[in-house]
């Protein structure tokens, strides 16, 4: 069967994340562990440049928001009142005709019949509730009393600080508290490359408000988290924010958004923007016998506030990301034939090297001292990366395959041999465009600084 051209498309996104260093099976040399990914030199640059970006604008940026870091770890009391040790459930059914096991709603239906997709089995078991959250023991003992569990997500460390941290930071309503952090589910099926993953990072912001303003604040988070997808270089018209309807929405919330991605395996979920009322707060305020009320001086009222979430997957942002960038073009090769350039088409922000020099010659002394002064020049601002290893063109192709926006190269001119006048300047090459401009050394920091940042 012919492949379409979007799962071929996946393939080489695939391909290229493993050779070029973005992204490993976890446990490769064992036969991997399904679900779990490691990333490499590249992803892991590209990955921690978007947790910056997202914390800069989230918490850096604004007046509102401070950050925390709880624990991956917590007591099991905090997931039975948040309502995951009963009800963080998929259905699932066993097919009894391959011994699959899968989730209900992957089922397909032909003539009334339900049957599993890839083996058309109808012997299926009734759907019974499969928790999602991984199980493990505190201590030297293990039973019932050393139980808790792995985090599903990372909210719910924010909720059970919400006191002390409304303490110690003296923030008024409305105010929100961010954090990123690693998150684990025993998905049934975890697929499509890191999309649905067991082990997978988020970035979450509980915004806490007045009950009154909620749905306002909905709707403020949706646009800007639009915006942030935006200016990390993914086209509006690839993101899409989906009213999720009232029947799926969860029962505490008044109003859901699901910002998705068009990925080459169809359109996902990137992100969910939730107003989830008063529920969490409510429930470690019952379950806990904390109060976790609100005072508000001016009214001299206590309440307990309101929350809109706006929570982002770091690994399905990162794929995201690639899919985005990935792009087939035509450039010239060594003796001008044209040939296929394989190009990661990064904004600069958030591309794991900023940039590449390169002496043109590695056997020519002075020009590697100038480009490795150069380097030492650039370092403190941004990750650059020296290459003196083959021809300038394939140089070129090596970075424009990782995203690498810019690259200098030091040649003649550069040491004043040709014309004097140029002497301590470089050619700048952007990778998009292809076209080189000649710039002072000096110059350099704050050009490159002044386009990634
Ligand atoms: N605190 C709310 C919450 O966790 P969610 O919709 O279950 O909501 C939020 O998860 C985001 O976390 C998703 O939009 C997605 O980006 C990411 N995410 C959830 N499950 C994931 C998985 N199995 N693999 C990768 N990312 C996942």
């Amino acid at each position: 069967m012919n492949k379409s051209p979007d799962a071929h498309r996946m393939e080489k996104i695939v391909s290229l994340c493993k050779r070029r260093g973005f992204i490993f099976q976890s446990s490769e040399i064992y036969g991997g562990l399904n679900g779990c990914w490691d990333y490499g030199p590249l992803g892991v640059e590209l990955k921690r440049n978007l947790k910056n970006y997202w914390w800069r604008v989230m918490v850096h940026e604004r007046d509102d928001v401070v950050g925390m870091d709880g624990s991956i770890l917590m007591n099991r009391a905090v997931w039975k009142a948040s309502g995951h040790e009963d009800t963080f459930t998929d259905p699932m059914v066993d097919c009894r005709s391959c011994k699959a096991r899968l989730r209900a709603d992957q089922l397909v239906e032909k003539n009334g019949i339900k049957q599993r997709p890839n083996c058309g089995g109808k012997d299926l078991t009734t759907p019974r509730a499969f928790n999602l959250m991984f199980k493990t023991f505190v201590g030297a003992t293990e039973d019932e009393s050393s139980l808790t569990y792995l985090r599903p997500e990372t909210a719910q460390a924010i909720f059970v600080q919400f006191k002390n941290i409304l303490e110690v930071s003296r923030k008024k309503l409305p105010f929100g508290i961010a954090q990123i952090g690693k998150a684990f589910r025993n998905e049934i099926n975890p697929r499509n490359f890191t999309f649905r993953s067991r082990e997978f990072e988020q970035m979450e912001l509980e915004y806490f408000c007045r009950a009154e303003e909620g749905m306002r604040w909905l709707d403020y988070w949706k646009e800007e988290r639009l915006k942030f997808y935006e200016n990390i270089g993914i086209a509006r018209d690839n993101l899409h924010a989906l009213t999720v309807p009232d029947e799926e929405r969860a029962f505490y919330s008044k109003g859901t958004y699901d910002i998705e991605y068009d990925f080459p395996f169809g359109r996902q979920e990137l992100e969910g923007v939730a107003y989830r009322t008063d529920y969490d707060l409510s429930q470690h305020q019952k379950a806990s016998g904390k109060s976790l009320e609100y005072f508000d001086e001016e009214t001299k009222q206590r309440f307990i506030p309101h929350v809109v979430e706006p929570s982002a997957g770091v690994d399905r942002t990162v794929l995201a990301l690639i899919c985005e960038a990935y792009s087939e073009d035509e450039a010239p090769d060594e003796k001008g034939k044209m040939e296929t350039r394989i190009v990661l088409r990064f904004h600069p922000r958030i591309a794991p090297i900023k940039c590449a020099v390169f002496p043109l010659l590695k056997n020519k002394e002075p020009l590697v001292a100038k480009a490795k002064e150069i380097v030492a020049l650039l370092r403190p601002h941004m990750y650059v990366f020296y290459d003196e290893v083959g021809a300038i063109g394939r140089r070129y192709r090596r970075q424009d395959e990782i995203g690498t926006p810019f690259g200098v190269t030091v040649d003649f001119e550069t040491l004043g041999e040709k014309d004097p006048a140029l002497r301590d300047t470089v050619t700048l090459r952007d990778r998009d465009s292809m076209k080189q401009e000649r710039v002072p050394v000096k110059d350099l920091p704050g050009i490159l600084v002044s386009r990634i940042s």
